[in-house]
Formats: C-alpha cells, sequence, structure tokens
C-alpha cells in the first residue's frame, strides 16, 4: 500500500464503534438471559473473532450492519466446542473468555494465531488458578487450556496495568462463591467491563485503584450504543494536527477518561482540538472533536500515564518528531508485547522515514523538529495494525509518502481506514 503526501486533511467522519466495548458486549450478552442488542457494533477481525468464538460456544450472535444481536446462554450456560476456539489477533478476546470460561462446566482449549501465540498468558492463568480453575498455558502463551471449576472469590493485586487481566478477573468474580473478587490497581486502566456489567445488572463495586464485583445470579440483556472507537479516531486526531491547512470533525468518538490520555497530552504540546456535544452514550461519555492544525513543543509521558493513551503511544512517537524538542517516554514496557514489539516495531516505521527516535527498555526518546519528515520509504507493518496505521499517517504527513508491506493488517481494528483516509487528504 502506498501513501502519498496529504496537504491537509478537511471533511467531517465518524469513526466505527469502540473495538473494546464491542468485544465486551459480545461476552457479556453471551452470559445474559435474553437478547442483548449493540448498535453501532464496530466489525472487524478481532471483534468477528469474538462473536465466532461465542458461537461455538452455544450463544447466538448476529451481525446485521451496524447491529449486533445476542441471544444469551446465561451466566452457566456455555459448553465447550468439540475442538479449539481460535481467537486469531485478538488478545482482548483470549484474556478475557478465559476468565469467562474458568467458571463454565467443561475443558476449553484457546488457540491464537502467531502473535498472538507469543503473548503473555500466565497473568490471566495465575489468578483464575488461585479461584480453582485448571488453566495450562504452553510456556506462558497459548494454546490455553482450561478446566472450568466452581470458583472462589480472590483478592488480585494487578502486577502490570492491564484493562485485560482485571476484565479476566472481573468476570470469573462473577461466578465466584458468596464473596466479592476484587481487583487492586497501581492506577486506573480503561474501565468499560465495569461499565457493561453494571449495565447488565451485576453489582460492581469501585474506587480509584479497586475495582470488585459481587457474584450474580443473572445477568439481565444488554441495550447499548457503542460509541465511536477512540483509538481509531486518534490517528486522524494526529494528521490533522500535524497538517497545516486541516479542517477535520470527528463525530461520537468516546471520550471515556481512561481513554483519551492523548488528548491531554497533544493538548500540553499546544495541541487544538476542541471537544463539542458531549453527552453520554451507552453509559459512555461522547463528544464531536473538532481538530486545527497546531506547532508543538515536546513533552514527557511518565508511567502513571502510559495506561490511558496505551494504544495511541505510537502515533505519539510520531506527532513527537515534528514537535520542537526532546520527548520522552517512560513505563511502557508493556509495549513490548502487544500485537507486536510496539517499542522496536514504532522505530523500524520512523527512522528510515526521517524521524530522530531511539528506544529505551520502556519506552523511547524522540529528538523533534518542527518539520515534515522526509520520507519516501518501504517499511513494515509488523503484523501489528496500529503500527500499520503508524506508517500511514507518517507517510501522509511526509514529503516524499510511504510504501506499507503488510497494511492489510489494519483489518483487525478498523478495515475501511485506508479508503477513509483517502477520501479526507486533499492532495
Ligand atoms: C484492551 C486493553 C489494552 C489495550 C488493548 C485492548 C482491552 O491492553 O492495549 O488494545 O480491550 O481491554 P492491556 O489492558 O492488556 O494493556
Amino acid at each position: 500500500m502506498r501513501v502519498e503526501p496529504a496537504a491537509s486533511l478537511a471533511g467531517d467522519l465518524e469513526v466505527p464503534g469502540d473495538k473494546s466495548i464491542s468485544h465486551r458486549v459480545l461476552l457479556v450478552g453471551a452470559l445474559a438471559d435474553g437478547v442483548s442488542e449493540a448498535r453501532g457494533f464496530g466489525a472487524s477481525a478481532d471483534t468477528l473473532a469474538t462473536a465466532g468464538a461465542l458461537r461455538l460456544l452455544g450463544a447466538t450472535v448476529e451481525l446485521e450492519g451496524e447491529t449486533a444481536r445476542i441471544t444469551g446462554a446465561g451466566l452457566h450456560g456455555l459448553a465447550p466446542p468439540p475442538g479449539p476456539i481460535d481467537c486469531g489477533n485478538a488478545g482482548t478476546l483470549m484474556r478475557l473468555l478465559s476468565g469467562i470460561l474458568a467458571g463454565q462446566e467443561g475443558r476449553f482449549e484457546l488457540t491464537g494465531d502467531e502473535s498472538l501465540s507469543l503473548r503473555p498468558l500466565e497473568r490471566v492463568a495465575e489468578p483464575l488458578r488461585a479461584m480453582g480453575a485448571g488453566v495450562e498455558t504452553t510456556d506462558g502463551h497459548a494454546p490455553l487450556t482450561i478446566e472450568g471449576a466452581p470458583l472462589r472469590p480472590i483478592k488480585h493485586e494487578l502486577q502490570v496495568a492491564s484493562a485485560q487481566v482485571k476484565s479476566a478477573v472481573l468476570l470469573a468474580g462473577l461466578q465466584a462463591g458468596d464473596g466479592p473478587t476484587v481487583v487492586v490497581e497501581r492506577g486506573p486502566t480503561r474501565d468499560h467491563t465495569e461499565r457493561l456489567l453494571e449495565a447488565a445488572g451485576a453489582r460492581i463495586g469501585r474506587s480509584p485503584r479497586q475495582a470488585s464485583v459481587w457474584p450474580a445470579e443473572r445477568l439481565r440483556p444488554l441495550d447499548v450504543d457503542v460509541p465511536g472507537d477512540f483509538s481509531s479516531a486518534a490517528p486522524f486526531i494526529a494528521a490533522a494536527t500535524l497538517l497545516a491547512g486541516s479542517d477535520l470533525r470527528l463525530h461520537g468518538v468516546g471520550m471515556n477518561p481512561t481513554r483519551t490520555g492523548f488528548l491531554s497530552v497533544l493538548d500540553r504540546m499546544g495541541g487544538r482540538v476542541s471537544l463539542f456535544n458531549r453527552r453520554s452514550v451507552g453509559g459512555e461519555p461522547v463528544a464531536d472533536v473538532e481538530i486545527a492544525p497546531a506547532e508543538l513543543v515536546a513533552t514527557e509521558i511518565r508511567p502513571e500515564e502510559v495506561p490511558l493513551l496505551v494504544d495511541e503511544l505510537p502515533l505519539f512517537a510520531l506527532v513527537a518528531g515534528l514537535a520542537r524538542g526532546e520527548s520522552v517516554v517512560r513505563g511502557a514496557e508493556e509495549l513490548r508485547v502487544k500485537e507486536s514489539d510496539r517499542l522496536e516495531a514504532v522505530k523500524d516505521v520512523l527512522r528510515p522515514l526521517g524521524v530522530r527516535i531511539e528506544t529505551t527498555r520502556d519506552g523511547f526518546r524522540v529528538r523533534g523538529v518542527p518539520a515534515r519528515p522526509r520520507g519516501g520509504a518501504t517499511v513494515d507493518a509488523h503484523g501489528d495494525h496500529r503500527i500499520a496505521m503508524l506508517a500511514a499517517i507518517a507517510g501522509a504527513v511526509s514529503r516524499e509518502g510511504v510504501e506499507i508491506g503488510g497494511a492489510e493488517s489494519v483489518a483487525v481494528s478498523y478495515p475501511e481506514f485506508f479508503a477513509v483516509l483517502d477520501s479526507l487528504a486533499l492532495r
């Protein structure tokens, strides 16, 4: 895929439904009694893997345009299929489903693609074993087998800031004994699971560093509108900020504060992003976003801020490359175990395009200059959708464009990404 330089980005856009929420609506809906409906569902390779997995387990999932309907199997009604359940590239599916299956009757095998099979699973297996499930990983990775069991509640302290691990433990806790299961966090991570479980009638406790769930007898079906995915909006926010003359509006974007760290960072760099029409959609804050171009200055990202923009840090590296001064990210070692080693992948993509970036053990440093990077190279997406989108935006803001190998990986979260970018770019 070739991306030519753009003069600016202009127009109006609605990004697809949030991927994290779309996964969770299906997963929680599969445990409910009755039919759940989600409008604005974000269909992508990842969320289709979740739909496929749940069908194998006995739930009915119908997708019609942007509407998903799930007929739940009830809290204890999922049953093992004859063979393994393929989670594809979706870490969220593999980890959250593990928490659900820990309390269901039977033996389940979960597999994933090459990238997912490299990602750490002991962080989920360990608390689920402590709750009483039989969980075996393959040297800490997929394939994973789960022998469901009656669960006991635990208090679990997260060793890494991970909403996926927190969610897995909460989904198991929903099925555990007669007391609350508690997850202690070092800092906030995305809280979509807590919000959706509450909407399904579960008793959830929340304080700044802790989330708890009480065992439920049943869940009621969900009826929600899924907000636009902030992480799919972010590439366009970055591009419109960097391209002089841009005039871009994004409508109905999720503004959950555990997701919008990229906006706070852009704001202190001098970005000009305005939010309008703030409202609540499906139990989540949503707004329309207007982006004007801006000249940026460097900034530093501290470890406690990382979870709030964990999937936008690759884009931050690019934005920092065009900001005056040296930017630094620390405490982002988790990026090494995402869909690719995102610290090295970001460097491999941005350096040949002329961005001065160095990786460190737990982050990166960028020496920014307020001018378009050279571009004019061929780079590889490392089989990672967020890296493919980073490369595309880097090409659009460069002087000579970019050639991207493996660009089709955008389908994992945003199948129409390249067509949308092309329709907004003025040459
Ligand atoms: C996700 C949580 C994050 C994020 C991922 C989606 C989720 O992972 O990087 O893309 O839906 O819970 P961790 O919570 O493991 O950091």
